[in-house]
């Protein structure tokens, strides 16, 4: 029988965390990045959403990663201070079995707990289904910022999705 938990990240998941996002990076429009990372990078990358207090968290299935999220700064400037960008991966193998929307509701929870106003996505207009994985919580589309990636030989899209928080 297996069993889905969440919760928070440890410096040991990188290596199965960098697999789900190069295995993205390399395949798919999700990510923007035209090089793998090392799991040295992303763990860097962890370090430093961590090191301000933002959360990082895994879903597992029997203790493997198959799946994370995140959120951070959305801009830099103090203004923003109640606005985060999240992220959440999951395993091409384990999609549409919930995992996503498990790690998206924790998600929300800890940006009400930590007495955040808004969340804001940044989806490549390719990825419809996590187009459609944001409106089943409420997220609308606000923005389109065309043509502001370039990757595989073509133009890309940036959604802009937004949900309020109560
Ligand atoms: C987008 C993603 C995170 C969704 O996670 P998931 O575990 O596959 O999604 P879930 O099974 O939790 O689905 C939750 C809801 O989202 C919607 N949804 C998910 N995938 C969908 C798809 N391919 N088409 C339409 N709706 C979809 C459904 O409404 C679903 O609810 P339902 O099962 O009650 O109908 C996952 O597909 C993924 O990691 N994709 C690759 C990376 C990526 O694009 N990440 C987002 C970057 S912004």
């Amino acid at each position: 029988m297996e069993k889905i938990a969440i919760r928070p990240y440890k410096l040991d998941d990188a290596q199965a965390i960098v697999e789900i996002i190069n295995y993205n990076i390399l395949n798919s429009t999700a990510l923007y990045d035209y090089h793998p990372r090392t799991q040295a990078q992303q763990q860097a990358i962890f370090e430093d959403k961590l090191s301000k207090d933002f959360p990082v968290i895994v879903a597992t299935i029997d203790d493997k990663v198959i799946g994370f999220g995140y959120y951070s700064e959305f801009r830099f400037r103090e203004a923003y201070r109640f606005t985060v960008e999240h992220s959440v991966y999951v395993a091409n193998d384990y999609h549409g079995k919930g995992i996503g929307k498990l790690l998206l509701t924790e998600l929300i929870a800890l940006a009400k707990q930590q007495k955040l106003h808004t969340m804001v996505a940044v989806i490549d207009s390719e990825n419809q289904s996590s187009v459609a994985f944001h409106e089943q919580f409420g997220f609308t589309t606000v923005g389109i910022i065309k043509e502001s990636g370039y990757k595989f030989d073509r133009w890309l899209h940036s959604v802009i999705m937004q949900l309020i928080l109560e």
